[in-house]
């Protein structure tokens, strides 16, 4: 069986172009298995940690179920159930949890607290969330994205409204598989500068094209894929008004922005979608919507992640 040495997931600049594919064919084995109730527990003794500051449904639920069917067992955290709602310092709780645990699955506000968990921490660290990345919602997308195209050379992916946490680890897995990318957003929200430069960067590598407008109408312009996230993401509440009116009609994807792109082109979102912000009911429930398989492969490519880190092989 390959060895692999597997870094934190932070952003997913940390991954190679190789542990990506890795994980999408290992979440793409374990999908077909489960499907003809083969049953694995590779994992047995193993223990996930999920320490989680913000809500969650898909994330956390389909971390909890990859554990149990790879036969290990996780424990589910909110910060405020730990001492560091007390003040222990982020060190002393990623050393403590390494001690008891084989990893550890992160939802933060901050970036830098996963970023502090990750130094300290002795087990491998999953950013499950910040407010700057999301890279497990990266490699579902991407999964759903190969699944449904075959491939990802030649697609064009149309990212309308807010330049967040999602678009940030989407930039850089599509740099790094070579899918081109080009995000529409207001000047204010748009992606990590930092993103952009490793999307552009693995970008001569694979060949992609990494591009930001303003323009929805630009970017949907043929396109294979359009995908949007919410307008008010988790810790951003208090600009809510502010942000509904800056991106709201210009951003919002409507049946009438959808009909631009190419006949064939499928809608993603990571789900949760406020209908009627980001996106009209009918896109979002509409024939060409993929978001139920974007959201079922969160749970495939959480088993594969978890299989490789906690077993080191494939
Ligand atoms: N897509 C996603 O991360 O959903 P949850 O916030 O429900 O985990
Ligand atoms: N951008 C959203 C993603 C939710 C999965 C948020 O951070 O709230």
């Amino acid at each position: 069986m390959p060895k692999l040495s597997l870094p934190n997931i932070l952003t997913l600049e940390e991954l190679s172009l190789n542990q990506i594919t890795a994980i999408l064919d290992l979440a793409n084995k374990l999908k077909v298995e489960r499907k003809r109730g083969i049953t694995r527990n590779s994992l047995a003794g193993k223990t996930l940690v999920l320490l989680f500051q913000k809500a969650s449904t898909r994330t956390r639920v389909s971390f909890e179920v990859a554990m149990a069917e790879l036969g290990g067992f996780s424990i589910f955290l909110n910060s405020s159930d730990i001492q560091l709602s007390r003040g222990e310092t982020i060190a002393d709780t990623a050393r403590t949890l390494s001690l008891f645990s084989h990893a550890l699955a992160v939802r933060v506000y901050d970036h830098k607290d996963i970023e502090g968990l990750s130094k300290y921490a002795s087990i491998p660290v999953i950013n499950a969330l910040s407010n700057d990345y999301h890279p497990c919602q990266a490699l579902s997308d991407i999964q759903t994205i190969r699944e449904k195209k075959g491939n990802f050379k030649k697609l064009k992916m149309a990212w309308v409204g807010d330049g967040d946490n999602v678009c940030n680890s989407l930039l850089i897995a599509s740099g790094k598989v070579g899918i081109n990318m080009m995000v529409a957003s207001p000047k204010k929200y748009r992606p990590s500068s930092f993103a952009l430069k490793v999307a552009k960067d693995a970008a001569r590598s694979s060949g992609a094209v990494i591009e930001v407008t303003d323009d929805p109408l630009e970017a949907v312009n043929g396109a294979d894929i359009i995908i949007t996230d919410s307008f008010v993401s988790m810790g951003s509440e208090a600009e809510a008004k502010e942000r509904l009116q800056t991106f709201i009609p210009k951003y919002q994807v409507t049946a009438k922005l959808f009909s631009k792109a190419k006949k064939d082109a499928i809608f993603m979102h990571c789900l949760p979608a406020k209908r009627g912000q980001e996106v009209e009911a009918k896109v979002i429930d509409g024939a060409r919507s993929v978001v139920w398989e974007e959201a079922e492969n969160k749970l495939h490519t959480h088993k594969a992640l978890l299989q490789l880190y906690l077993t080191k092989s494939l």
